[in-house]
């Protein structure tokens, strides 16, 4: 399935943040040697363009216009990585014109995925929330990473603290609580796992672990075990 021509072989890794879906999608990717998309940052990306412009990311037709500007090319932005770019791209990504907009993008990458140096790629692993549901419903392997709220607000402030930024574990709790709710209660690809997902569950579970178990499901799936 992998030579020249074939359909490159798709892992959809969803689930809410900080579950771990970032991390082992990266990993995911480097050991197969398949390109990687963060989906999340098309919609940060979405949200920055408004933040930046004084809009408000909550208003549909700023939004849209600021989706449809949206490139690859616009991913790599530090700014991305900001709480308030978080919070924002939530808000965008409950309106379906956004996603519809941001769905053509993903899926011609999908499609035709190159590594950071411009070469094909066999695969592709997408990270997001409705990968497995909506972007590639056909994915090869399909994988929803959770973990208890509590527990990724835990390591979401301890990321924050390293970062050097001041952070309240109450405050970051709260905001994961209402970002988790803005996703799965939004009307259009709400966050949930896709029936044949593989369900991983990171409370109690380590990075090695996790990525033992989502590689034991890939071989079997590309038919070869190494
Ligand atoms: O994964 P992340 O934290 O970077 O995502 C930022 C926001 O974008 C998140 O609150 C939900 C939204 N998102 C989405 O709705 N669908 C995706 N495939 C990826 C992200």
């Amino acid at each position: 399935m992998t030579g020249a021509g074939a359909r490159p072989f798709v892992i959809a890794v969803d689930g809410p943040s900080a579950a771990g879906k970032g991390t082992l999608a990266r990993r995911l990717a480097a050991h197969y040697g398949f390109a990687f998309l963060e989906t999340g940052l098309l919609y940060r990306a979405v949200g920055w363009r408004l933040l930046a412009g004084g809009q408000d990311p909550a208003d549909p037709k700023a939004a849209v216009a600021a989706a449809t500007q949206i490139t690859m090319a616009d991913l790599d932005d530090a700014a991305l990585r900001r709480e308030d770019v978080a919070q924002a791209a939530s808000k965008v990504a409950a309106i379906p014109e956004v996603r519809r907009q941001l769905l053509g993008l993903q899926r011609d990458f999908a499609a035709r995925p190159t590594l950071p140096d411009g070469r094909p790629a066999p695969g592709i692993v997408l990270d997001g929330r409705d990968i497995g549901t909506v972007v590639c419903p056909d994915a090869d392997v399909k994988i929803f990473v959770t973990a208890s709220v509590e527990e990724r607000a835990r390591r979401r402030y301890k990321e924050l603290l390293e970062r050097g930024e001041n952070a309240i574990y109450s405050r970051v709790l709260q905001d994961m609580k209402d970002r988790d709710n803005r996703d799965s209660g939004r009307v259009v690809s709400p966050m949930v796992p896709a029936a044949d997902a593989l369900v991983i569950d990171s409370t109690a579970l380590d990075a090695d672990a996790a990525f033992a178990a989502a590689v034991e499901l890939v071989d079997e799936r590309r038919g070869r075990v190494d």
